[in-house]
């Protein structure tokens, strides 16, 4: 698995029990305002700023609070979190430890994702280590009454279920189905208690913010996009695998960094996100510009867009939960439409239709999974239309 050669921040090294102890001698909010001014956003995707999170977990009323890592990983082309809990699994907890003494919570859930069940009794050993270590368990790291522990909970094997709001759902017992916002998870959460849910990239950045600090951590990145960003980097081009690359770098300095440099497209932030063409390729990865949880798909000269498309709403159509009828029916009908396209019996007024039915998805789906679902269909549509109508890239 290749890595950027420059370990930043989250590929760097770091002792876990030293960075607690001095953590654990900070004030609560101190904790928070450093992560705070420090302007990480969330990992996972969403990009919602961490310390306001942990800060909303913290003040809500509640006897019992939880942190829960969002270890679902579902995205298609996303495998980062992978790597992290394979090799960086001590950080992760450390970062739960972390944020569990923040908020006030006491109980920690790794909802792991059900394809990744070979990590589970490797993560379940670390944990055994940490607890023999006192990092976990009672009076951590000699600070009294603060007892926080991890546990693992299996994922369900399905994309909404990386959705916080379903993820609780499942947690609890039931269909992982998204829940009505608000209340929001900080307030109510998994059972019913003040919840974080963060993405295990936010938790092992956290820690080094704690330890380095805020200042240290704006040295990377651009203004609005503090810090730097794990890339899972597939598709088209010559070193696949996970990057660590400062936040706002071009499309461009990207490719040539994983030698993609012949790339017509590339998708960035998965089957949700957008796909950018190559004279857009100036454009930069940042919450500000072209936002995304980490996945890079990128497109070679050869790629026929329109099977692209295809590949990406058949995912939605399976991963859809049917709770809406936006994303229920939309994402079925523009599958059809684009059959239709690929057995040439589609009038561009249809794709207009189409065109405009997904703009009404983004408007009016449920959660972030029918929201999102169109965007690739609509980018591919606004970028490459001739191509969807030239048959030449499927005789
Ligand atoms: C359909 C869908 C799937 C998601 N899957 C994940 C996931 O696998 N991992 C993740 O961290 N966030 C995922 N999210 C985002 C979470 O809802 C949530 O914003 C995130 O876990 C918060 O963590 P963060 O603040 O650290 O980013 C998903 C969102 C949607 C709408
Ligand atoms: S947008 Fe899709 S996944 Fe989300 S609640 Fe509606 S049907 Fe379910």
């Amino acid at each position: 698995m290749s890595k950027s050669n420059k370990n930043l921040i989250v590929f760097s090294e770091i002792d876990i029990e030293k960075a607690l102890k001095n953590a654990l001698q900070k004030s609560r909010p101190d904790i928070i305002n450093e992560v705070r001014d420090s302007g990480l956003k969330g990992r996972g995707g969403a990009g919602f700023p961490t310390g306001i999170k942990w800060n909303l977990a913290a003040s809500a009323q509640g006897d019992c609070k939880f942190v829960i890592c969002n270890a679902d990983e579902g995205e298609p082309g996303t495998f980062k979190d992978r790597v992290l809990l394979t090799d960086y699994a001590q950080q992760l907890a450390a970062g739960m430890v972390l944020a569990g003494y923040a908020i006030g919570a006491k109980e920690g859930i790794i909802y792991l994702r059900a394809e990744y069940t070979y990590l589970k009794a490797d993560l379940e050993k670390t944990l055994e280590d940490l607890r023999a270590k006192n990092i976990l368990g009672e009076n951590i790291c000699g600070k009294q009454g603060f007892n926080f522990d991890i546990h693992i909970h299996m994922g369900s094997g399905a994309y909404i279920c990386g959705e916080e709001t379903a993820l609780i759902e499942s947690l609890e017992g039931q269909r992982g189905e998204p829940r009505n916002r608000p209340p929001f998870p900080v307030t109510v959460g998994y059972l019913g208690c003040p919840t974080s849910v963060n993405n295990v990239e936010t938790f092992i950045t956290a820690l080094h913010i704690v330890e380095k600090g805020a200042k240290w951590f704006k040295t990377h990145g651009t203004e609005k996009s503090t810090g730097t960003k794990l890339f899972s980097v597939s598709g088209d081009c010559e070193n696949p695998g996970v990057y660590e690359f400062p936040m706002g770098i071009t499309i461009e300095e990207l490719l040539n960094q994983v030698g993609g440099q012949d790339a017509k497209a590339v998708q960035v932030g998965g089957a949700s996100g957008n796909c950018i063409p190559r004279h857009q390729f100036s454009k930069t990865i940042a919450y500000e510009d072209v936002a995304t949880g980490g996945s890079i798909i990128v497109f070679g000269p050869h790629r026929d867009m329109l099977q692209v498309a295809i590949n990406f709403m058949e995912f939605f159509c399976d991963e859809s939960c049917g709770q809406c009828t936006p994303c229920r029916i939309g994402t079925e009908t523009i599958l059809e439409g684009l059959d239709m396209i690929e057995d040439g019996c589609c009038s561009v007024k249809y794709l207009r239709e189409l065109v405009s039915l997904g703009e009404t998805m983004q408007l009016s789906s449920k959660c972030g999974l029918g929201q999102s679902a169109p965007n690739a269909f609509l980018s591919i549509v606004e970028h490459f239309k001739s191509e969807l109508f030239d048959d030449s890239f499927r005789r």
